[in-house]
């Protein structure tokens, strides 16, 4: 977040310019845009009387068009403020402005300095056990409010992760979960059922294996999630690798983490976190953690049993190079998942996506909402690359 003595010039030098930079929405000022999502740009902007910066979530000029798009964005802003938690980004205030040419509906929340963790390990490469558990138990304090009122995030995934900056009065770095576009709220004790069997929601990197199968999805399917982020900061990359989509899909429902995890750096991660992060990653969800507050536990103590020196490899295997651990029957796992997902209208999202490297970039790390029509596929998947030809299906 932004601090009341850092001037305008230093805030925003980063910062992109957009045509609506210069423009109000209502009494905001947009000074900058900050990124691009599937969903529309984050804007970075001031009120003009108060003096608050805030930054606004900008829904694209295509889905305003369409209710169901709108409402699943107002979704957003009310689930966010049904948890309301220091670790979830706060939503203040929700817009339609109709009158306006074209009409513009948006988001307004508190601004964050800092980068997504997507953009932190890249530029680390990997991180240390200590910083992946304290990262990993900031997230969990979020989930633990999540699934206190009985919300699934779904769309757990290292862009949908901020590390702000600025509150230095705590420490240097607060996680703040992003993106409760896909989120879901459960009927307490019951599981979620997506509404429309035919749809795919989520990311496929970042899936549980049931979400992708359109099973019933509980807390465990964010805590899959959660270990496939926590295997990324600590290795820099996923042990699922396909470019394809279907490829892809099979892999997360199949692959199996290798035995070994190797971090980044070509050392061994300390077995007992890696242990934490295999129990989050087993493909039954009845074999993971129970619960976000069961992780947390047993993250604190991953923690408290090492001193967050990774372990060496044993000599001549310092390679750094991760075993992959295939389930078995690798061809009959595509049959079976490709008529699984065929009974499920996915048939025609799939073939988009074996169109080539557009749609598997849009699988590996955009959002995706897949149906029968493929429409809603199109304009998630489309929309998480940036793009607008989302007919093209
Ligand atoms: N409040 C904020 N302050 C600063 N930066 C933000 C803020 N909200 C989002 N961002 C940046 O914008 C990026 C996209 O945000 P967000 O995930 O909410 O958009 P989206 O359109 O739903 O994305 P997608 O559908 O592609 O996942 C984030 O990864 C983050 O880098
Ligand atoms: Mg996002």
């Amino acid at each position: 977040m932004i601090t009341a003595s850092m001037s305008r010039d230093e805030s925003t030098q980063q910062l992109a310019k957009d045509p609506l930079v210069g423009e109000m929405l209502g009494p905001y000022e947009v000074i900058a845009r900050v990124a691009e999502g599937g969903m529309g740009v984050i804007l970075a902007a001031q009120h003009t009387k108060i003096g608050r910066r805030v930054a606004i979530k900008l829904l694209r000029d295509d889905l305003v068009k369409n209710k169901d798009q709108v409402s699943r964005f107002l979704n957003e802003a009310k689930t966010v403020n049904r948890v309301g938690h220091p670790n979830i980004i706060q939503i203040y205030d929700f817009i339609e402005d109709w009158e306006r040419e074209p009409p513009l509906v948006y988001m307004v929340m508190e601004y964050l300095v800092g980068r997504n963790l997507h953009e932190y390990v890249d530029a680390m490469s990997c991180l240390s056990a200590d910083e992946t558990i304290d990262i990993a138990d900031e997230i969990c304090a979020a989930l633990v409010a999540m699934h206190d009122v009985n919300v699934l995030h779904l769309d757990l995934k290292p862009h949908n992760i901020f590390l702000a900056s600025g509150d230095t009065s705590v420490r240097e770095q607060r996680v703040k979960l992003l993106d409760f576009g896909v989120s879901r709220v459960f009927a307490e004790g019951q599981r979620v059922e997506l509404t429309d069997p035919g749809q795919l929601i989520g990311t496929p990197k970042y899936m549980a294996p049931e979400q992708i199968l359109g099973r019933p999805l509980d807390v465990r399917a964010d805590i899959y999630a959660l270990g496939l982020v926590m295997y990324k900061m600590l290795v820099g990359d996923l042990f699922i690798q396909a470019e394809e989509v279907g490829a892809l899909l099979v892999e997360q429902v199949h692959t199996e983490p290798p035995s070994e995890i190797i971090a980044g750096d070509g050392r061994r991660v300390p077995p007992v976190l890696e242990k934490v992060v295999h129990r989050c990653l087993r493909k039954v969800a009845a074999e993971r953690y129970g619960s976000a507050r069961e992780l947390r536990d047993a993250l604190r103590l991953a923690r408290a049993s090492q001193t967050g020196k990774v372990a060496a490899l044993p000599e001549g295997d310092a390679t750094g190079e991760m075993t992959l651990r295939s389930g078995g029957a690798m061809r009959a796992a595509v049959v079976v998942l490709l008529v699984l997902l065929c009974g499920g209208g996915l048939w025609l999202w799939l073939r988009g996506g074996t169109g080539g490297n557009r749609r598997a970039r849009a699988a590996g790390s955009g959002s995706a909402s897949a149906s029968g029509s493929a429409t809603a596929a199109a304009m998630r998947a489309d929309a998480a690359a940036g793009r607008t030809d989302s007919a093209a299906l």
